[in-house]
C-alpha cells in the first residue's frame, strides 16, 4: 500500500471519521473541501453561490460575507501554515473557514464581540507585532449602507464620509506594518449610491497603492438581489429606471501586496 494512503487512512480511523471528501480534506490538513468544489477562482469575476453553504460565519448577521469568496482568497493568497488574520470579523466567517481548511494560527478582532473567539478591538490599532502575519483579510463596512453599533465612537459605519477615509487610511497603514513582506492584504468592498455614486472601490485603490502594490482586483457579483421570489430584485430595478441608474450587483476585492 502507498505510505500516503496508509497515513491517510490511520488519521481517518484516530479521528473516528469515515472519510467523505471533506472529512479526508480536513483530516489530512488539505485545505481543499468540498462545500466549495467547483467553484473557479481563477479568473477576475467571482461568481459566489447564492446558498450558502452552512456552518461558516452566520447568514443572519447584516452585512456577513460569502464563505465560498474566503475560501478562494485563502486558496490563492495564504499558503499553507500561514498566520491569517481578520481585523473585521463581524459573524465570523472567515475564521470558520480558515480553521475548516486546517490554518492553526487564526485571528480575528472586531469592535463588537460577536462570538468569543474574537478580540474586541480597533483594525486602526491592532497591538500586534510588526511583519507578524501572513495574510489579512478585512471586509469594511460600505460605509453607513449598514450601522453595526449604536454608538461605538471607533464604528467606521457612524462617521462621515471625510472622517471614514481618514480612518481607512490609519487601518490600511496598521495592516501595512503587521504584514510580513511578499505577503497579501484583500479588502473586500462596494459602493453605494447617494445622489450619484460614492466610489469606495476607487477612494480604497488610491488609499491602498500608497503602501502596498496593487496584485489583484477582482469583481465578484452579488446575488443577494435575486432572493425572496425576485421581489427586490423588480424593486430595486424599477427604483433604478425611474432614476436613470443601474442596480449596484458587484463588491470589488482588491488585492494589495507589500513589497
Ligand atoms: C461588513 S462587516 C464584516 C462581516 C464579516 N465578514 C462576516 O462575514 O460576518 C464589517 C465589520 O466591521 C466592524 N467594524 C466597524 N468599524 C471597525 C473598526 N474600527 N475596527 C474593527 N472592526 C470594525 C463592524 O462591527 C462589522 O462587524
Amino acid at each position: 500500500m502507498k505510505h500516503w494512503v496508509k497515513d491517510a487512512r490511520s488519521i481517518l480511523q484516530k479521528r473516528g471519521l469515515k472519510g467523505t471528501q471533506e472529512e479526508i480534506a480536513r483530516a489530512s490538513g488539505n485545505r481543499l473541501l468540498a462545500d466549495f468544489k467547483g467553484f473557479n477562482f481563477d479568473f477576475s469575476t467571482w461568481d459566489a453561490e447564492e446558498n450558502r453553504p452552512e456552518g461558516y460565519g452566520s447568514k443572519d448577521f447584516h452585512g456577513n460575507c460569502s464563505p465560498t469568496i474566503i475560501y478562494g482568497l485563502l486558496l490563492k493568497y495564504a499558503p499553507e501554515n500561514s498566520v491569517v488574520f481578520d481585523p473585521m470579523a463581524g459573524s465570523g466567517t472567515f475564521v470558520d473557514v480558515a480553521h475548516a481548511m486546517g490554518y492553526q494560527n487564526v485571528l480575528a478582532y472586531d469592535i463588537h464581540r460577536f462570538r468569543d473567539d474574537i478580540t474586541e478591538k480597533d483594525a486602526e490599532q491592532t497591538n500586534l507585532d510588526n511583519e507578524s502575519i501572513d495574510f489579512v483579510f478585512a471586509h469594511f463596512p460600505y460605509w453607513k449602507l449598514i450601522q453595526y453599533t449604536e454608538s461605538n465612537v471607533s464604528d467606521l459605519s457612524r462617521l462621515s464620509y471625510n472622517e471614514f477615509i481618514i480612518k481607512t487610511e490609519n487601518v490600511f497603514r496598521e495592516m501595512h506594518r503587521i504584514l510580513k513582506k511578499g505577503k497579501f492584504f484583500a479588502v473586500m468592498i462596494g459602493n453605494m449610491r447617494e445622489n450619484g455614486v460614492i466610489d469606495l472601490e476607487s477612494d480604497f485603490s488610491v488609499i491602498g497603492r500608497k503602501y502596498f502594490r496593487l496584485w489583484d482586483k477582482i469583481v465578484k457579483k452579488i446575488r443577494t438581489w435575486e432572493g425572496k421570489g425576485g421581489e427586490r430584485m423588480r424593486l430595486a430595478v424599477a427604483r433604478a429606471r425611474a432614476r436613470d441608474s443601474t442596480v449596484i450587483n458587484h463588491d470589488t476585492i482588491l488585492v494589495f501586496r507589500k513589497d
